[in-house]
C-alpha cells in the first residue's frame, strides 16, 4: 500500500481532458490550480466521483454530504440510496455551479436496486438543479436548499422541473441503469439558461430521449451540486418525521458523477471529516481531548494520532481507537504544560479500494491557561434548532469575543435539526442519525473548539426528548411524548451513552457512577483560569412527575394550568433533582478552592420557574414541572449550595435570557443564576407577571424585582430580554426578534466580579450589555 500526505482530500478529485480520465481515474493534486477554479472548457471535467474506488461503508467521502447519513452508503463501488422515501440526496461540497454567463455539463449512471427494469420503477432519481436555501451559504444549501428536479420518474418520464406542467418526454427505459446528461447555459448576459437533459442506455450508448427546457430563471441554476433519490411531494402538513412518510418503494444506485464546465467552480476548502471537529478540557495538567470523526469503514483507520508538534517536549505519537458507536477518538494525556499554548494535530488515514492510503490531518491549539490577574471570558452557549445553519453570524459573533472557555449549555441540536425527524427503526440508524445532528452543531462551532476548551452537557433533546426526567437512567414506559413525564430515557441506552461519549468524554474525569440500565453519568469539576467549575446533570438523576404529584387538568401531566393551583400540594418529600451522588460530588466541591478564586456551577437549566407564557405569548402556563423549581426540596438543597460556594450558576434551556436571583426562604437569599438565549430559537418563552416586582430600582420596569416563582420559591428578576410579541421578516430578523443569541459571562477574579453580556443579537452582529454585577456575596 502506498501512503501519501495530504490534508485536503484531492485524491478523490480527477482532473483533465475526458480521454484522460477514461484511461486512468487518475487523482491529480494540481487540482488547485488556478485553470480548474473558474473557465474551464465546456468538455473539460472538473470534477469525477470516485464511488467506483471508494471500499464499502457509510459515509462517501470527504467531499460529500448526504441526506441523511443512514440512507445512503457505497456498496460494491456504487453510490446506493438504501431507504424507499421521499427527499434523499447528495451534495457534493468540493464544487458548485455559479450565476453569470457560461455553461456546464452533468453527467451521472443510475439504476434501481429494486426494479429489473427502469419502465418497472415506481419512484423518480436523477439531478436536482441550482439547490440554495435562503442564506448565502453551501452549507446552509446541504440542509434547507431547493432545487428543480432534472431526471427520470415513473411513467417512463424524463423531465426537467417539479410540477405537472414541467417539460417531459417519454422514453423506453428497457434497461437496468441509464446515463444522463444534464447540459446548461446561459448566454453572455448571464440570463435565459437553456437546460436539456438526455437520456442514454450505457451499455449501447444509444440515446433514448431528450428533453429541453428554456424557461427558467437565470439564478435557477446556480447552487450546489446534487444529486437526489426518490423525489417526491413532501410529507403532509404536520407530519413531523418525513423519515417515515411513505414514498414510492424505489431505491437507486449512482455512479460516474461527473461535472465540467465554465460554470463549475471549484472550493479547495470546501470538504469535512474524516477528523470533523474536536472538544478538549485541560484541567489539573491533564489534557482530554476528543476526536470526532465520520462513520468510517473497515479498510480505514482504526485509529488516530495525537501529536504536539514543535512542542518543548515533542514526544512520540498517543494513538487512540476509534470507538465504533460513537465514531470518537478519546485522549488524555499530561505532557503538555497548560502555562504555554500547545499546538496539536490529529492524524487518521482512509483507504481506496485500490489500496492506497491518503492520510488527513486536524489541527488545532491548547491556548495557555489565562493567569488569576487576566479576565477569564466564558461563552454561554444552548438550544441551537440550526435554522440558520451554519450559523455564520453568531460564531463569527462569539469568535470576534475571543472567549477562554466555551460552556455548551444543552439543546446542541433539536430532533427536529438537518430535516429529517428522528429514526429509532434500529440502534445503528439512530447513531448514525444523531450523528449528523452532532455533526451540525460541530461544524457550527469547530473553529472556535479547536483552539479553547470547552464543556458540553447533553440536554432533553440531545438524546430526543422534549423534556427529561431521567430518574438515574431508568428505561422510559414508552417512545410517545407522554411516558416522558413518568420519568426515564426514551431512547436506546446504548444510544443515550454514546450522546454522552460524543459531548462529555473530554471533560476533566468524572466521579460519576453508572447508574440503571449502564447509562454514564458525566458530572463532575473543571477548573481553568483561576475559576473552579462543577458541571452538573440536572435532568439525568430528576424524579419524573406523572404518578407523583396531583393530576393536572392540562392533558399534559407535566403542564399545571389551574389557575387556583397550589404548590405545595407538589412538596412532596423523596422526589429528586439532582440525585444522591452527584449532590454528594456538589458538598464537597463546594469547599474545594483549589487553584480557583471563584465558583461556578454550570448546568441545563436554571433551578426557577421564571416563563409565564409558553410557544405563543398568550399561552400562559400556571406551572411547568420541567423547570428546576421542582421538586422543591431537593431544588432548595442544590440552591444551598450554591450560596454556600458563591457559585454563580451558569444555564441554558429556557430560550428566555435572564439573569435572576434565587430565594429559598426569602427573597434574595441565594446566589445569581444566567440562562443563556438559544442560538436558533425553536419555541419562545416570555416573562409577563400579572403584578410588577417588588422592591426594584425607580428606573426598572416591572419586570424586574422581586416575586414568587410557579413553585412558591422567592425569585429576583435582574435583567430580561422577552422576544417579541409577533415575529416577521426573514429568518435572522426573526430570530433577533426571538431573543436569539449567546451569553458571555467575565469573570474577574481580581475584583470578585462578574460581568454578564447577555441577549448578544448576534444575527445582527451586536452585542448589548446589560449591568455588571457583583458575586453572590
Ligand atoms: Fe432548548
Amino acid at each position: 500500500m502506498s501512503c501519501s500526505k495530504n490534508k485536503h482530500p484531492a485524491d478523490q478529485l480527477t482532473v483533465g481532458r475526458r480521454s484522460f480520465l477514461a484511461a486512468s481515474g487518475v487523482v491529480a493534486a494540481a487540482i488547485a490550480t488556478p485553470s480548474n477554479l473558474r473557465g474551464a472548457a465546456a468538455d473539460e471535467v472538473v470534477f469525477a466521483s470516485a464511488f467506483h474506488d471508494t471500499p464499502d461503508r457509510v459515509w462517501p467521502g470527504p467531499l460529500y454530504w448526504t441526506n441523511p447519513l443512514q440512507d445512503w452508503r457505497i456498496a460494491e463501488g456504487r453510490l446506493e440510496c438504501i431507504n424507499a422515501a421521499p427527499g434523499r440526496n447528495i451534495h457534493l461540497l468540493s464544487h458548485d455551479i455559479a450565476s453569470g454567463a457560461g455553461e456546464f455539463v452533468a453527467e451521472v449512471t443510475l439504476g434501481s436496486l429494486d426494479a429489473e427494469q427502469l419502465s418497472d420503477s415506481k419512484g423518480s432519481a436523477g439531478f436536482l438543479l441550482g439547490v440554495k436555501g435562503e442564506l448565502p451559504d453551501y452549507r446552509h444549501h446541504l440542509i434547507y436548499g431547493r432545487g428543480i428536479f432534472a431526471g427520470i420518474r415513473a411513467g417512463n418520464e424524463l423531465v426537467i422541473g417539479n410540477g405537472p406542467q414541467a417539460p417531459k418526454v417519454k422514453l423506453d427505459l428497457a434497461s437496468s441503469s441509464v446515463k444522463l446528461i444534464l447540459r446548461a447555459s446561459l448566454d453572455e448576459d448571464g440570463m435565459k439558461p437553456v437546460v436539456s437533459l438526455e437520456a442514454i442506455d450505457p451499455t449501447t450508448d444509444t440515446l433514448l430521449a431528450t428533453v429541453t427546457h428554456k424557461q427558467l430563471a437565470a439564478v435557477d441554476i446556480a447552487g450546489n451540486a446534487v444529486l437526489t433519490a426518490n423525489f417526491a411531494p413532501p410529507a403532509p402538513t404536520g407530519k413531523k418525521n418525513a423519515g417515515t412518510a411513505s414514498g414510492p418503494p424505489e431505491r437507486w444506485w449512482f455512479n460516474h458523477w461527473k461535472l465540467s464546465g465554465s460554470l463549475v467552480r471549484y472550493h479547495a476548502d470546501r470538504h469535512f471529516g474524516p477528523i470533523c471537529f474536536v472538544h478538549f478540557t485541560l484541567h489539573d495538567r491533564q489534557l482530554k481531548l476528543t476526536a470526532q470523526l465520520a462513520p468510517l469503514g473497515e479498510f480505514d483507520s482504526p485509529t488516530v494520532s495525537l501529536q504536539f508538534p514543535g512542542a518543548a517536549a515533542e514526544s512520540k505519537p498517543i494513538v487512540a481507537k476509534i470507538d465504533p458507536a460513537s465514531r470518537t477518538a478519546h485522549f488524555a494525556t499530561k505532557e503538555i504544560d497548560p502555562a504555554l499554548d500547545t499546538k496539536f494535530q490529529l492524524t487518521t488515514y482512509l483507504t481506496s479500494k485500490s489500496g492506497k492510503q491518503t492520510e488527513y490531518s486536524y489541527e488545532g491549539i491548547v491556548r495557555r491557561e489565562p493567569k488569576h490577574d487576566e479576565p477569564l471570558k466564558v461563552a454561554d452557549i444552548s438550544c441551537n434548532a440550526h435554522y440558520a445553519f451554519p450559523n455564520i453570524e453568531c460564531a463569527a459573533a462569539v469568535a470576534k469575543l475571543d472567549p477562554d472557555l466555551i460552556a455548551f449549555t444543552g439543546d446542541q441540536y433539536y430532533e427536529p435539526s438537518g430535516g429529517f425527524g428522528v429514526d429509532r427503526s434500529s440502534i445503528e440508524r439512530s447513531l448514525l442519525d444523531v450523528l449528523r445532528k452532532w455533526m451540525l452543531h460541530g461544524w457550527t462551532w469547530h473553529e472556535l473548539t479547536r483552539s479553547r476548551p470547552s464543556i458540553s452537557i447533553p440536554d432533553d433533546h440531545d438524546v430526543y426528548h422534549g423534556n427529561l426526567w431521567g430518574e438515574g437512567g431508568k428505561e422510559a414506559p414508552g417512545t410517545v411524548p407522554a411516558s416522558e413525564a413518568k420519568g426515564g430515557y426514551k431512547m436506546f441506552a446504548e444510544f443515550v451513552n454514546v450522546v454522552h461519549r460524543q459531548q462529555t468524554s473530554h471533560h476533566p474525569d468524572s466521579p460519576a457512577k453508572p447508574e440503571k440500565q449502564g447509562i454514564t453519568g458525566y458530572f463532575g469539576p473543571l477548573t481553568w483560569g483561576g475559576v473552579s467549575f462543577a458541571i452538573l446533570a440536572d435532568r439525568q438523576y430528576k424524579s419524573g412527575p406523572d404518578g407523583k404529584v396531583p393530576a393536572t387538568t392540562s392533558g399534559r401531566a407535566d403542564h399545571v394550568n389551574d389557575p387556583n393551583f397550589d404548590p405545595s400540594t407538589a412538596d412532596l418529600d423523596g422526589l429528586s433533582l439532582l440525585g444522591e451522588q452527584q449532590m454528594k460530588f456538589l458538598k464537597a466541591w463546594t469547599t474545594d478552592w483549589r487553584g480557583a478564586a471563584m465558583k461556578a456551577v454550570i448546568s441545563q437549566t436554571i433551578f426557577t420557574a421564571m416563563a409565564t407564557h409558553h410557544g405563543q405569548n398568550n399561552n400562559l402556563l400556571v406551572a411547568d414541572y420541567d423547570t428546576n423549581a421542582w421538586p422543591q426540596k431537593a431544588r432548595n438543597s442544590a440552591v444551598d449550595l450554591l450560596r454556600q460556594s458563591a457559585a454563580v450558576h451558569l444555564a441554558g434551556d429556557q430560550h428566555l435570557p435572564a439573569v435572576v436571583r434565587y430565594g429559598t426562604t426569602e427573597a434574595r437569599d441565594g446566589g445569581f443564576a444566567f440562562a443563556s438565549p438559544a442560538v436558533n430559537n425553536l419555541y419562545p418563552r416570555w416573562f409577563l407577571p400579572q403584578q410588577p416586582g417588588e422592591n426594584r430600582k425607580a428606573d426598572d420596569d416591572g419586570h424586574l424585582g422581586d416575586f414568587r416563582d410557579s413553585f412558591g420559591h422567592p425569585l429576583t428578576v435582574v435583567a430580561v430580554a422577552n422576544p417579541a410579541l409577533t415575529f416577521a421578516g426573514g429568518l435572522l430578523e426573526r430570530e433577533v426578534q426571538k431573543s436569539a443569541g449567546y451569553g458571555l459571562v467575565t469573570f474577574d477574579k481580581q475584583q470578585r466580579k462578574i460581568e454578564i453580556g447577555m441577549l448578544a443579537r448576534c444575527w445582527s452582529i451586536r452585542r448589548k450589555k446589560i449591568r455588571s454585577l457583583q458575586d453572590g456575596q
